[in-house]
């Protein structure tokens, strides 16, 4: 059953019994970064291209609510989106887009601007569906917004694995910097669970990646005193704003460029790497609880 079927069944058979048939949770990613526009969500796409190419099942979901960033590199536009199914009755097989290689998409839409007003009910079904998402596929890619707000940070505490886009442009090491300050300040942030792994993208060579890395790492450890571990680099590569306008990821398009033979490596990284992979434990229902909850204190 390729995963374009797989997903189909389960969402089919949770759609008509409202049970998931398996258990299993999925290995929640978010992709983040300090500063905007450094490439999160080229990276999201391509990893889960990337996955998809090792066998596994794959839903990218687009907390970065509002654009429309994931729907216009992936060429899947979604009817509907988050808040559809809270508010307005819609089901996981109306919300999840098929895009390349059977991967699901699901656009968070304006979804968490309107969480606020949900009521009780609202939000224990949320999180309730949430964590049946979180049964559906072996690998769920969340692609955060730009900038530092409070739900990208909560995105990103309450996932197990957290990957952190940085380039060597003068302000990104210091956004990345901010970025992880703010999220050693919260309170839902956990670092010993919290597992945070940097990739350098758009470097023109390996060791610049990695003396960025290291940049950021001895500030991070002296100052927060936190663990960043190094995933490994992307070059700059022309092909990946090229498969932008052609609305393709770029491991679709040119397999074998070296940008997308890059994200191949660290996926690979991810998959094999043990010590690479975090815990499963709910990531996108915590967040999105995280959030509602935080708002509703406000
Ligand atoms: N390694 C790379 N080489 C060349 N261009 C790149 C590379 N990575 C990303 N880009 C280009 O940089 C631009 C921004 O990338 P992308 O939209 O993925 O960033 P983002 O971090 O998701 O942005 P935002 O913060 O607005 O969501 C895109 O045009 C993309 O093609
Ligand atoms: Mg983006």
């Amino acid at each position: 059953m390729d995963q374009a079927e797989k997903l189909r069944s389960m969402v089919k058979s949770q759609g008509e019994t409202g049970q998931t048939q398996s258990k299993k949770l999925a290995r929640v990613i978010t992709v983040t970064s300090g500063k905007g526009g450094v490439g999160k969500s080229s990276i999201a796409i391509n990893l889960a291209m990337q996955f998809r190419k090792k066998g596994k099942s794959v839903i990218i979901f687009d907390a970065d609510f509002g654009l429309a960033n994931i729907e216009v590199m992936f060429g899947a536009i979604p009817k509907y989106n988050l808040a559809d199914m809270i508010f307005r009755g819609k089901n996981f097989k109306d919300i999840i887009v098929e895009g390349p290689e059977g991967i699901g998409f699901i656009s968070g839409g304006s979804g968490i601007n309107g969480l606020g007003n949900m009521n009780r009910e609202q939000v224990q079904y949320l999180v309730y569906k949430l964590k049946e998402l979180e049964t559906l596929a072996d690998v769920i890619i969340i692609d955060t917004g730009a900038g530092i707000s409070d739900s990208v940070l909560e995105f990103v505490s309450s996932s197990g694995e957290v990957v952190l886009v940085t380039t060597p442009e003068p302000t990104s090491i210091t956004d990345s910097y901010a970025l992880l300050k703010a999220l050693n300040a919260r309170e839902s942030f956990d670092k010993e669970i919290c597992k945070i792994k940097v990739v350098a993208n758009r470097v023109s060579n390996f060791d610049e990646g990695k003396n960025l890395f290291s940049k950021l790492e001895v500030v991070v450890s002296k100052f927060l005193q936190l663990d960043l571990m190094f995933l490994g680099v992307v070059p700059m590569d022309m092909n990946m704003s090229k498969s932008v306008m052609q609305q393709k990821p770029i491991s679709m398009l040119y397999p074998n460029s070296t940008g997308a033979k890059a994200i191949e490596q660290i996926a690979v990284g991810l998959l094999e790497n043990k010590e690479a992979e975090g815990p499963r434990r709910n990531g996108l229902a915590r967040a999105v609880a995280n959030i509602i909850k935080n708002g509703f204190k406000k």
